[in-house]
């Protein structure tokens, strides 16, 4: 089942996306081949196809990967520079290594079990490059675990933003449905509506998964998958790593994993 394939449509509608873009295009040099993990509709894949040697995106939702690949068509980006296919970035073998390979927009965090998030680490493992760099991302928690585990979840449907597009108006509005306590799982719904006047035409409903990790955390994570860190940051302006809105860690193979056999 894709549970976006109705509301798919809406994604790049979303006012709101990191200013990652500029990050990217900045850290990978133009030589570099890309895996990008969960890439979506392909907002970071498509300009990254213009900058760098090979990119390949991974996504299980065939509808966001739909909207992926009739953007490239359209920006006449060929196979040989960039390809969306689908897959589950927690089960993969493409049989190949990349140099670099980044997962934009908190795709970590829609992994829910320990399971998934240890398969997510395999796929990086058996897909980078020995001297090859991984970027994860995840948001900054903007309250403390015990305020979170408190004050986060709320019945109460909340107004995101709301935009015309081609004449009709397009209202998003979000749910903080439920949370698991001890694994800090959130379960919030972004709602999507569009009007044309008063009339609704169309409600999306997307339920998601959003795992959360505070700094410290986030840097063990990665650290016990035996990866080494080789550079943090707290936003996509300079903002340090644990005093921004994100928390960014690229990483390359630990020495265990550098080992041969
Ligand atoms: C928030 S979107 C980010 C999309 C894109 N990276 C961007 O920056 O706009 C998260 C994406 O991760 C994908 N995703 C979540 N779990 C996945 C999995 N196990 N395998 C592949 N893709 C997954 C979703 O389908 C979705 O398109």
């Amino acid at each position: 089942m894709d549970i976006r394939e109705t509301a798919a449509r809406y994604y790049d509608q979303n006012p709101d996306f990191p200013d990652d873009i500029p990050f990217y295009l900045g850290l990978i040099p133009p030589d570099a081949s890309v895996l990008e993990l969960g890439c979506g509709t392909g907002r970071v894949t498509l300009p990254l196809a213009g900058h760098c040697s090979y990119i390949q995106g991974i996504d299980l939702s065939p509808a966001m990967i739909q909207i992926g690949r009739e953007r490239l068509q359209q920006a006449g980006i060929p196979p040989e520079k960039a390809r969306l296919e689908l897959g589950d970035i927690t089960n993969l073998n493409l049989g190949r290594r990349f140099d670099w390979i980044i997962a934009p927009f908190r795709v970590l965090q829609n992994l829910e079990t320990d399971g998934q998030v240890d398969g997510l680490f395999q796929v990086i493992r058996s897909h980078l490059a020995p001297d090859g760099n991984c970027i994860l991302n995840v948001f900054h928690p903007n309250r403390d675990q015990q305020g979170l585990c408190e004050q986060w979840v709320d019945p109460q449907e909340q107004p995101d933003w709301e935009k015309m597009v081609d004449g009709e108006r397009v209202v998003c509005s979000s749910l903080a449905a439920a949370m698991d306590k001890e694994k800090l799982v959130l379960y919030p719904q972004i709602i999507y509506r569009r009007y044309r006047g008063d009339t609704l035409l169309d409600e999306a409903v997307l339920k998601i998964v959003m795992r959360c990790y505070y700094p410290h955390d986030f840097e063990s994570l990665v650290e016990n998958h035996d990866f080494k860190i080789v550079n943090r940051w707290g936003g996509y302006h300079g903002e340090s790593y644990g005093h921004g809105p994100e928390l960014v860690l690229q990483f390359g193979m630990g020495s265990r994993s550098k080992r041969p056999g």
